[in-house]
């Protein structure tokens, strides 16, 4: 939520900062800006809108200068107006400042520092930083000491990161609640989100913790606490290429990370099953390993795409682990009492490893004492660097905004805790080398499913203009409803529910008449029967019924109007192959409805604030 990114260096910024921006622009798409600072003082533009809107704006200014801040914004206080983009100025446009996340004291600031004499031009909660900076900095307090003073007044989340017309060639940064990472280059520098604007450039990168605060000019770099103790940083390595993070000639990069699922399964595999024993080695775990076999109750808890991911690990360990599961939201177990203690753990499930509401439920649960572990994609993610132990999908960067990759890598690692677990409690052998060997082919199941896209583009060509699209599973099944549902909404915009099946008639099957697409999964499982009477149960009321079914069921085609076949698989894995027409059918949906399908209306990826 929100782009951030700042360089300095002997190289023009404006290319940089704009280059970065662009590959932030997932993070948020309302309205953008960009500040240089040269010599003479700082220069800067803002447009509403997306980044080529940013672009068009600058097109006839010179904003020379080798050191820069650009943000990508996605609104919480104030509408997307250039006024209200970032970067914010203090009252004599001396220092300028980005800003990712919420500042939850800025009224009582404000009027502080109005009362002060400071003009606020912006209904953002950002500015007050600006002028907050302002009122510190200058008679011999430098811009990294006056970042550091009006922060230890804030309350709320940020990362932001700092320019002085009074200091050339140095940039401050912090961080509390909302990413930043240090790209460290040959005498140059680089501050992001994320790394993918720094990959271009160096691997060579630190993570920001909260509490810190950085110092950069083109020959040094300084990390100090908020309150004022020098620190040092591990160096780490950016663990992916470029190619992660280009359109590979895809025209978006949901299409991409759709495709390229096969390769992301194998991924989140590698290393990590054992064909002849039966069971997985997942190293992340194994120091804590036992926490997890003898707890008496496993919570697990995430938000969104991830939360359907987690109800389908709730089956899993319930079936063949045997230890009892409750998923939450991580919006609520935040706020709610949740009864834990210390026999009970927590699996926090999160592709970003930054949803604030999830890191929420993980840093409550920590303090309940409760074992915390994470599932989570991105590496040095703050869910991964605060949990006790944990498991990396490696499914590389996902970058469209609607979760595809995460999710298939997600169940993957779910079902790959399970077969450990299951393992050394009650499955045998033999049973547990199916389930290793039917993971193994995991990926091939996948690439079968990606098959039906063509079939998948005709049908989703015929019910595009449907204004609402009801989703139905049962059992594994039921997780994958919802999250086809999910994906047709934020993506297309249509109005979509997911319903356990047998829930339909207890309401939803009102809604039934003949301009309904029902999309039912009906693969053949031990829900069979019971779903193709829920098919007719809809039928009968004129549904025009979409089935995703197993290959090989000549039954089906009797009772629904368009059948997608997919693979044969164990019921567990099941989600992971029925999901892939459901990603599909969303994704043609929205490009025949002429929608932006890499960054949807609204929406953001990573999203950092409650
Ligand atoms: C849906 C989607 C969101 C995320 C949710 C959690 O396609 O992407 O629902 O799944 O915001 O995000 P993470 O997994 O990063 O915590």
């Amino acid at each position: 939520m929100c782009g951030i990114v700042g360089y300095v260096g002997q190289h023009q910024a404006l290319p940089i900062l704009i280059k970065g921006l662009k590959r932030l622009e997932y993070r948020g798409y309302d309205s953008a800006g960009i500040a240089i600072q040269n010599g003479r003082g700082l220069q800067y533009a803002k447009s509403r809108g997306k980044i080529s809107a940013l672009e068009t704006s600058i097109n006839n200014q010179k904003l020379v200068g080798t050191t820069g801040i650009a943000h990508t914004r996605w609104a919480t206080h104030g509408e997307p107006t250039t006024v209200n983009a970032h970067p914010h100025l203090d009252c004599n446009h001396t220092i300028a400042l980005v800003h990712n996340g919420i500042i939850e004291n800025y009224r009582a600031l404000r009027s502080e520092l109005t009362a002060k004499g400071h003009h606020f031009v912006s209904e953002t909660d950002t500015e007050i930083l600006a002028h907050l900076v302002e009122e510190f900095h200058g008679n011999g307090t430098d811009l990294c000491e006056a970042v550091r003073l009006a922060l230890s007044q804030v309350k709320g989340t940020y990362g932001i990161v700092v320019a002085s017309a009074k200091e050339p060639g140095t940039l401050v940064a912090a961080r509390q609640g909302s990413p930043l990472v240090v790209g460290l280059g040959k005498n140059e520098f680089f501050l992001a989100s994320d790394c993918a604007p720094i990959v271009p450039h160096t691997k060579e990168v630190t993570y920001l913790d909260d509490g810190e605060i950085v110092k950069i000019t083109e020959e040094k770099i300084t990390y100090k606490t908020i309150d004022d103790r020098v620190i040092d940083k591990a160096v780490e390595k950016i663990g992916f290429d470029l190619d992660a993070i280009e359109k590979d000639g895809y025209d978006h990069y949901m299409l991409k990370e759709i495709m390229e699922q096969p390769q992301t399964i194998r991924d989140s595999m590698r290393g990590r099953l054992l064909l002849e024993e039966g069971t997985a080695r997942l190293g992340g775990l194994a120091h804590d390993l036992d926490s997890l076999l003898y707890a008496r109750r496993i919570l697990i808890t995430a938000c969104g795409t991830s939360w359907h991911a987690a109800l389908i690990g709730e089956y899993m360990l319930e079936e063949f682990v045997k230890i009892p599961v409750e998923v939450e939201y991580a919006s609520e177990f935040r706020y709610r009492d949740p009864i834990l203690d210390t026999d009970s753990v927590v699996i926090a499930i999160s592709q970003s490893g930054e949803t604030a509401d999830t890191l929420a439920a993980v840093r409550e649960a920590k303090q309940k004492r409760s074992k915390v572990f994470g599932i989570c994609n991105v590496v040095g993610s703050t869910i991964a660097r605060e949990t006790d132990a944990g498991v990396y999908l490696h499914a590389g960067p996902e970058i469209g905004v609607a979760s595809t990759k995460a999710f298939t890598s997600q169940v993957t690692v779910l079902a790959l805790i399970t077969l450990l677990l299951g393992r050394m409690r009650s499955i045998s052998n033999a049973r547990g080398r199916r389930i290793a060997q039917e993971l193994e082919e995991l990926p091939e199941r996948v690439a079968e499913a990606l098959e039906s896209a063509d079939q998948v583009k005709a049908i989703a060509e015929k019910y595009h203009n449907c204004r609402n699209f009801l989703y139905l599973g049962r059992g594994y099944n039921f997780p994958v409803a919802l999250e086809g549902a999910l994906k047709l909404k934020e993506i297309s915009y249509i109005h979509a529910e997911g319903y356990p099946a047998a829930e339909m008639k207890h309401g939803p099957i009102a809604l039934i008449d003949e301009n309904m697409p029902v999309v039912v999964i009906a693969t053949q499982d031990s829900t069979y029967d019971k779903i193709i009477s829920n098919i007719e149960e809809v039928r009968a009321r004129n549904g025009r019924i979409i089935a995703i079914a197993t290959k090989g069921d000549k039954e089906i085609s009797k009772h629904a109007q368009h059948v997608i076949y997919v693979p044969q698989t164990l019921e567990m894995l099941m989600p992971v192959v029925a999901t892939i027409p459901l990603q599909l059918l969303a994704y043609y949906i929205a490009t025949f409805r002429g929608c932006d399908v890499d960054q949807p209306r609204n929406l953001a990826k990573s999203v950092t604030v409650e």
